[in-house]
C-alpha cells in the first residue's frame, strides 16, 4: 500500500509513455516487499534542470534517465561514476544527501545479460555493431570491466567509429573498426561474440537485418539488444547459422537491476522484473 513512508522512484524522458521501467521496477519492489513505487514523468529539455532539483527536494529514492536527456543531465549532477564519465552519458541518478551522482548501467546490463546466458567475455574478441549511445556504453564498459581480447566496432560512418574507438581504447581495450560495406563474413570470423546495437530490425521494420546466416558461418554468440520484437530477424538468421543467441530483454532487465543495487543496496528481484517485461511486451 502506498502511504506516507513510500519511497518514490521514476524514469524521465520524452517520450516516456512506452517505457517498461515502471512495470519492471514495481515488480521487483513487490517481490522484495519494499515500500517503494516507481513512476514515469515526461520531462522536456527545458525542464530538466528543474526536474532534477525537484527530485532532490522531494527526496526521490532514485531516477532513471532516458532519451533525449542522457547527455544533457551531465550538467546537473554533482559527480559521476567512472563509467558514466568515460561513456559521457548517464541513465541512473543516485541521490546522496545533497549530492546527485550520475551512473550509467546500460553497459553492465549488457555484460550481465551475457554472463547470465553463460557467456564469458574475458579473452574473447567482441564485435559491436553501431556507434550510438548503446554501442558506446557497452564497448566502454567491456573495456573497463573485462579483459577482452579485442573489440571491433562495425558501423556505417568512419569518423564516428574512429571517435568511439579512441574512447574505447582509452578505457582499456584494443580496438579495430570496420565499415558495413566491408567483407562482413571475414569481419565476423574474427569475433567470438557479436553484439548488435543499432535499431535495425526493431518494430515496425522487422524484416531488416545487417547480418545474414551466411555472414555468421563461424558461429559466434549473437546478442541483439533490440527487444521489440524479442526474436529479431538477426536472431533468426543467427539460429539458422547454428549460433547461440541472446535477446535484448536480458540487457533491459539487468540495466534496471544494477540501478536498484545502486539505489537500495539490495539484490533485485531479477526474475520478477523479467516476467513483468515479458508480460508488458506480450500485451503490446
Ligand atoms: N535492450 C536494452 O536494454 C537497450 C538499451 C539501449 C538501447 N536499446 C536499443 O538499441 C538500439 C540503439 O539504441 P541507441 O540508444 O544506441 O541509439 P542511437 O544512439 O540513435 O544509435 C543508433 C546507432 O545505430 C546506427 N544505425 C541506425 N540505423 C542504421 C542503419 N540502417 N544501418 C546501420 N547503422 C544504423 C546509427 O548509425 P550512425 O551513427 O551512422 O547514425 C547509430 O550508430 C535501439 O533499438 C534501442 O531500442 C536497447
Amino acid at each position: 500500500m502506498v502511504d506516507a513512508r513510500t519511497r518514490v522512484f521514476a524514469v524521465i524522458g520524452s517520450p516516456v509513455e512506452h517505457s517498461l521501467s515502471p512495470q519492471m521496477h514495481n515488480a521487483s519492489f513487490a517481490e522484495l516487499g519494499l515500500n517503494c513505487i516507481y513512476v514515469a514523468h515526461r520531462v522536456e529539455a527545458g525542464e530538466l534542470k528543474d526536474a532534477v532539483a525537484g527530485f532532490k527536494a522531494l527526496k526521490y529514492g532514485g531516477v532513471n534517465v532516458t532519451l533525449p536527456h542522457k547527455q544533457a543531465v551531465l550538467s546537473y549532477v554533482s559527480e559521476l561514476s567512472d563509467e558514466a564519465r568515460a561513456i559521457g552519458a548517464v541513465n541512473t541518478l543516485e541521490f546522496r544527501k545533497s549530492r546527485v551522482v550520475g551512473h550509467n548501467t546500460d553497459g553492465v546490463g549488457a555484460l550481465n545479460a551475457l554472463r547470465e546466458a553463460g557467456v564469458e567475455v574475458d579473452k574473447k574478441r567482441v564485435l559491436i555493431i553501431g556507434a550510438g549511445g548503446a554501442a558506446r556504453a557497452i564497448a566502454i564498459t567491456l573495456a573497463m570491466r573485462c579483459d577482452v581480447a579485442g573489440i571491433t566496432l562495425l558501423g556505417r560512418r568512419k569518423e564516428k567509429l574512429i571517435a568511439l574507438a579512441r574512447d574505447v581504447e582509452r578505457a582499456g581495450a584494443g580496438v579495430t573498426t570496420a565499415l558495413l560495406g566491408d567483407d562482413l563474413r571475414s569481419v565476423v570470423e574474427e569475433s567470438d561474440i557479436v553484439i548488435h546495437a543499432t535499431p535495425v530490425g526493431m518494430h515496425p521494420r522487422t524484416d531488416e537485418t545487417l547480418l545474414r546466416a551466411e555472414h555468421l558461418a563461424s558461429k559466434p554468440v549473437v546478442m541483439d539488444i533490440v527487444y521489440t520484437p524479442r526474436e529479431t530477424l538477426l536472431l533468426r538468421e543467427a539460429k539458422r547459422a547454428g549460433c547461440k543467441t541472446i535477446d535484448g530483454v536480458g540487457m533491459l532487465v539487468h540495466q534496471g537491476a544494477e540501478a536498484e543495487r545502486i539505489w537500495l543496496g539490495v539484490e533485485p528481484g531479477v526474475e520478477a522484473m523479467r516476467r513483468a517485461v515479458l508480460e508488458a511486451l506480450e500485451d503490446g
